[in-house]
C-alpha cells in the first residue's frame, strides 16, 4: 500500500498526543509519512519533531504557508473547533482528504457548510470520535446490539468531573459558550447513537454553570432524548462538581433491556437480573480485545480507507447526525424547548446548500 503523506495542524494540547503517540505508530508501520507540522505556538512544534521525526524545516506557524509549500495526501486537524472550517477549506483547496478532531465545527451552520463542501468535492473526511471507539464502549455496544438482552428500553449516562478551576480543562474550554456540550457531551451523544443504533428524533436540554465553576459558558447539564428507534436516553454531564465520579474514559452507561440491565461503570461491564424483591445477580462481561482502540485505531482505519479499504463508521456523513444532535441540544438549552433533531438538521443542510 502506498505511504500517505500528512500535514498535521495543531501539535500542542491534544495534538501532542497525536504527535507523540498516534502518528509515530503509523509512521513505523510504513502507512504514513509526515509532510508538514503546523502550530501557531512554535514551542509546540517540538512535539512533532520529537514524536514522528519531522525535520524542523517542515514545521510552520502558519497553516496557509504549510499547505502552499508542501505536497500531501491528507490533513489532520487538531485545533479548537472554531478553526476547523478554515483548515477544511485549505485542505479542499489543495485536494487533500481530511481527518479532523471533533466536533465537525463550532456551529451547526459551519458543520452544514463543511458537509456540503466536502461531499461535493468527493473528498474523504472522518471525525475522530475517540470515546465511542474505546474498548469499554465497543464491548457494551456489541452486547446490547447482539440481541442477547432483548429489546432496548432506555439508556442512561453519567459523566461528572471536578474541572472547576480555570485551565483545568484546557484554557479555551473555560472561555467558550457551551463547553460541556461542545467539548464533552458530543462524545456521549455519539455513544448513545452507537448503543441504540439510531439517530435522535427529539432532544430537551437544560444547561447552566454553578457559581463555583470558572467557565464563561455552561459547564453542567441534564439532557433527555428520544431516538428514532423509540429508545429514550437520559444524560447527566458536569465539569464543575466537587468530585470526578465518572470522568473521561470512565463514564457510567446503563442500557435497560427487556431481559437484562447492562451496566458499565469505570470500564467494568456487568449484566444484572433479578426479581421484584431480590438483590440482582450480576454477570461480569469481559472486555473485547484488539491491538489498539480510539485515536490510533481510527487513524489507521482512515488511512486504510484512503488506500481503498472500507469506509470507517466515523465518516463526516455519519457524524453530521451527531453534530445535529449536539447543536439541537444547544438550541434546546438556549430556547428552553424541545427540538426536533431531524427537522433541525434538514433546515441547516438546506440553508447551507445555497451558501456554498
Ligand atoms: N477526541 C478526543 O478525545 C479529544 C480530546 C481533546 C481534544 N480534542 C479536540 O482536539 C481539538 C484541539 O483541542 P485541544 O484540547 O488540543 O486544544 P488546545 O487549545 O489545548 O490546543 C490546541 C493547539 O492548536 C494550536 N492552534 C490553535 N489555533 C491554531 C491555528 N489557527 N493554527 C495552528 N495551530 C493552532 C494551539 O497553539 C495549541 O497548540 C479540538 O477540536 C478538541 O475538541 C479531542
Amino acid at each position: 500500500m502506498p505511504t500517505k503523506r500528512f500535514i498535521h495542524i495543531g501539535t500542542g494540547g491534544f495534538g501532542k498526543y497525536w504527535a507523540r503517540n498516534v502518528l509515530p505508530r503509523l509512521v513505523e508501520m510504513g502507512k504514513v509519512e509526515p509532510a508538514a507540522a503546523v502550530d501557531i505556538d512554535p514551542d509546540q512544534l517540538r512535539n512533532a519533531v520529537e514524536g514522528y521525526g519531522i525535520s524542523p524545516g517542515c514545521c510552520f506557524t502558519d497553516a496557509r504557508e504549510a499547505f502552499d509549500k508542501v505536497q500531501a495526501d491528507f490533513a489532520i486537524i487538531v485545533v479548537p473547533p472554531a478553526y476547523h472550517e478554515q483548515m477544511v477549506d485549505l485542505a479542499l483547496a489543495h485536494d487533500m482528504d481530511i481527518l479532523s478532531e471533533k466536533p465537525i465545527a463550532d456551529t451547526m451552520e459551519a458543520c452544514a457548510r463543511i458537509y456540503h463542501k466536502v461531499t461535493r468535492a468527493k473528498t474523504k473526511m472522518a471525525i475522530t470520535m475517540s470515546h465511542r471507539f474505546d474498548q469499554d464502549k465497543q464491548t457494551l455496544q456489541q452486547l446490547v446490539r447482539s440481541g442477547k438482552l432483548g429489546r432496548q428500553n432506555y439508556v442512561v449516562c453519567r459523566f461528572t468531573h471536578n474541572c472547576r478551576a480555570f485551565g483545568s480543562w484546557s484554557e479555551f474550554r473555560h472561555r467558550i459558550a457551551d463547553p460541556l456540550l461542545i467539548e464533552g457531551t458530543v462524545h456521549h451523544f455519539d455513544i448513545f447513537r452507537a448503543l441504540t443504533g439510531s439517530n435522535a428524533r427529539k432532544v430537551y436540554a437544560r444547561t447552566w454553570n454553578p457559581p463555583w465553576g470558572e467557565y464563561a459558558g455552561d459547564s453542567t447539564g441534564l439532557v433527555v432524548m428520544e431516538m428514532e428507534s423509540g429508545v429514550h436516553c437520559l444524560y447527566e454531564g458536569a465539569k464543575a462538581n466537587a468530585s470526578t465520579m465518572n470522568g473521561w474514559g470512565e463514564e457510567y452507561f446503563r442500557v435497560e433491556c427487556e431481559s437484562g440491565t447492562a451496566e458499565m461503570d469505570r470500564r467494568e461491564i456487568r449484566i444484572l437480573r433479578g426479581g421484584a424483591w431480590e438483590r440482582p445477580a450480576a454477570e461480569n462481561v469481559p472486555l473485547l480485545e484488539r491491538e489498539t482502540w480510539a485515536n490510533p485505531w481510527l487513524a489507521e482505519l482512515f488511512v486504510d480507507w484512503l488506500n481503498g479499504g472500507p469506509a470507517p463508521e466515523n465518516t463526516l456523513q455519519d457524524n453530521i447526525h451527531c453534530a445535529a444532535l449536539l447543536f439541537a441540544a444547544i438550541e434546546s438549552a438556549h430556547a428552553g424547548k424541545v427540538v426536533d433533531v431531524q427537522r433541525f438538521l434538514k433546515r441547516h443542510l438546506r440553508a447551507a446548500a445555497v451558501q456554498v
